[in-house]
């Protein structure tokens, strides 16, 4: 039997939306208020999901206070308070959209879980704008 765990998270970050070979005009075009150059910060969500089977002996899927743990030291210690854009090297090179920043607590993520867990990830970048990846 498998089963669905599931851990929240909160971190608050800055970011700005652009594409540097495009003019101010044309970023905020694309990207709207999430252009403006001088940043803006969002109270991000996260919703960790782990699915796999429940152990036997211990009844679990995976050790809760194992997921709050690697949540904490790799996804909020790292992006919390931050400026996406200026602070994190992934950011340099890829638009920090709710897209790119769930994809890339992903993979982060992914790396410290069980290859035999499924793991998905929903990020929350306003109550009513949000993004879920579960790899490919
Ligand atoms: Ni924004």
């Amino acid at each position: 039997m498998k089963v669905t765990v599931s851990r929240k998270a909160y971190f608050n970050a800055a970011h700005r939306l652009y594409i540097k070979q495009w003019s101010d005009e044309k970023n905020l075009n694309i990207f709207g208020k999430c252009s403006n150059p001088n940043f803006h910060g969002h109270n991000y969500e996260i919703i960790v999901h782990v699915k796999g089977k429940v152990d036997e002996l211990t009844g679990m899927v995976i050790d809760l206070k194992y997921l709050k743990q690697i949540i904490k030291h790799e996804i909020e210690d790292l992006l919390d308070h931050k400026n996406l854009n200026l602070e994190i090297k992934y950011f340099k090179e890829v638009v920090p959209t709710a897209e790119n920043i769930c994809i890339f607590i992903w993979n982060t993520l992914r790396k410290k879980i069980d290859k035999n867990k499924h793991l998905s990830v929903t990020l929350f970048e306003t109550p009513r704008n949000f993004v879920k990846y579960s790899g490919n």
